[in-house]
Parts: structure tokens; sequence; C-alpha cells
């Protein structure tokens, strides 16, 4: 059984079909990148699976369990977590208080027994090895607001792991980076993914990044599902070449 699975999942704002009939099963251990032009319905696919945005129609399951519908805060003590296409950190904590508090904001219910003291231990070791992972440790008592953004895209990676996340949803890690810096953040990404095996959807517009990261990718095309493959065969599909890629193989 796939760890995520979607079933003829549809997103509808007024007369707009988001998402129409989407259909994707992740297994464990799978990096599946979500590709497609602007407005293909990425960003709404990951706000239905998150809670963030309900279903019009259709079934989501996550670890044999539906979630479609579901809000988020249930979504992501299940396992589910992410990160947003815009930045979204505390600017004036450190890093490390960024990622202790998104520790926190998924466990909070579950230690409320042990008191303050031990959720703050508890989390302040989750958000210290999620620094680790994703090479962060030297920056970890700078303000967030003063890191590159490079590492602050890192740090909303490490945010995302300080939850402890069966799945990691990532809405275009590199978004707003230089050459350079999104090359430095892959790289650590790369590594990061490697050592980790996470389940990770990426939704990324670098087609190098998405290539060079993903198992198997899935392309909209206005909501719909027009090709659910390897990266190779996806990079041959000329339905894709036409709606997306224009040539980039
Ligand atoms: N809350 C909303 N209300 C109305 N329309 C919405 C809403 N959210 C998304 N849409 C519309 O749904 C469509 C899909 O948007 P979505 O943000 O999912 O696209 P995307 O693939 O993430 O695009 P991008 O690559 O630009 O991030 C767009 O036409 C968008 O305007
Ligand atoms: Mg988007």
């Amino acid at each position: 059984m796939a760890l995520l699975e979607l079933e003829g999942v549809t997103r509808r704002f007024g007369a707009l079909v988001a998402l129409d009939q989407v259909a994707m099963a992740v297994e464990e251990g799978e990096v599946r990148a979500v590709i497609g032009p602007n407005g293909a319905g990425k960003t709404t696919l990951f706000n239905v699976i998150t809670g963030t945005v309900k279903p019009s129609a259709g079934t989501i399951r996550f670890a044999g369990e539906s979630i479609g519908g579901q809000p988020s805060h249930h979504v992501c003590r299940l396992g589910l977590s992410r990160t947003f296409q815009i930045t979204a950190l505390f600017p004036e904590m450190s890093a490390r208080e960024n990622a202790r508090l998104a520790a926190q904001a998924r466990h909070a219910r579950r230690w409320q027994p042990f008191g303050g003291a031990g959720v703050f231990r508890q989390a302040a070791a989750l958000a210290d090895a999620a620094l680790e992972q994703l090479g962060l440790t030297s920056i970890g008592d700078t303000p967030a607001g003063l890191l590159s953004h490079g590492d602050q895209r890192l740090l909303e990676v490490a945010m995302a792991m300080a939850q402890q996340p069966r799945v990691l949803l990532l809405d275009e890690p590199t978004q707003g980076l230089s050459v350079e810096e999104t090359a430095q953040a892959v790289d650590t990404l790369a590594r990061f993914l490697q050592a980790s095996r996470m389940t990770v959807l990426l939704v990324e517009h670098d087609m190098e990044v998405v290539f060079r990261l993903a198992h198997r990718i899935t392309v909209l095309h206005r909501g719909a599902v027009i090709a659910d493959s390897t990266p190779d065969a996806v990079k041959a599909d000329p339905a894709v070449q036409d709606a997306y890629l224009g040539g980039f193989a």
C-alpha cells in the first residue's frame, strides 16, 4: 500500500477547476516531484493534502487513514509537514528557536502532561537534530532574518523536519534564490534526502533540480495529471514537452 494515496481529488473555486480528478500514489521513501505551468494547481494540491483547503470531491489516504477535509493541525500531527512557497519564519528569532516552535506546534497536545520544561527540552532536541540534518548547526543562534536566502529556505525545511514528519512537502524550496544559492541549497537537500530517505513531495520550477532530486514525477496541467512516471519517461513525453518543458531535454 502506498503511504499517500489520492483518488479523484477535485477542487473548484467557483467556475475554476483548480484540481481535476487527481489520482496519485506515493510510496514510502519516494521523492516525488510535482511540476506544471503557473496556475496548474500544484500549491492547491499541497493545500488539499495538508488540510489548508478542503477538496470538493475525492479521497486522500495517508497510511491507510482518510485525511481528506481534515483540519491542518490534525494532518500535521498525523505526520505530514510542509514548507510554503513564500518564506514563513519569524525573522527576529534565532534559527534554533524557529525550529523549536515548529516542533512544539506538532506535539503540543501530546506533550502537555509533561509540563513546560519537558516540552521545551523535547522540542529543543528535535530542533537541534533537524538543524543538523540540514547543515545549519553553525547558524543556530543567528536571527532567521539575517540568514542568507539559501539558509532561510533550508531553515524552513528544518522547521518541517523538526515536526518528525513521515511525509515532507516542499513548495518551491529554491524560489527566489540566485543560481549559486540554488546550487548550494540543492547540494544540501540532495545529501539530506539521501541520508534521511524521507518521503517527499516536491514542487519545483527548476527542471535541473527536479531531475536531480526526484525518483518520480507527476505533471499537472490545468489541474489534471497529464503524466506520472520516471524522470526519463516524463522528459521524453510529447504531451509534457508541449504543456510545459518546451524542449528542456
Ligand atoms: N483560494 C483560492 N481562491 C480562488 N482561486 C484560487 C485559490 N487558490 C488557487 N486558486 C486558483 O487555482 C489555480 C491553481 O493555483 P495554484 O496556486 O494551485 O497553482 P500553482 O501550480 O501552484 O502555480 P504557481 O506555479 O504559480 O505557484 C489558479 O488559477 C489560481 O488562481
Ligand atoms: Mg504554487
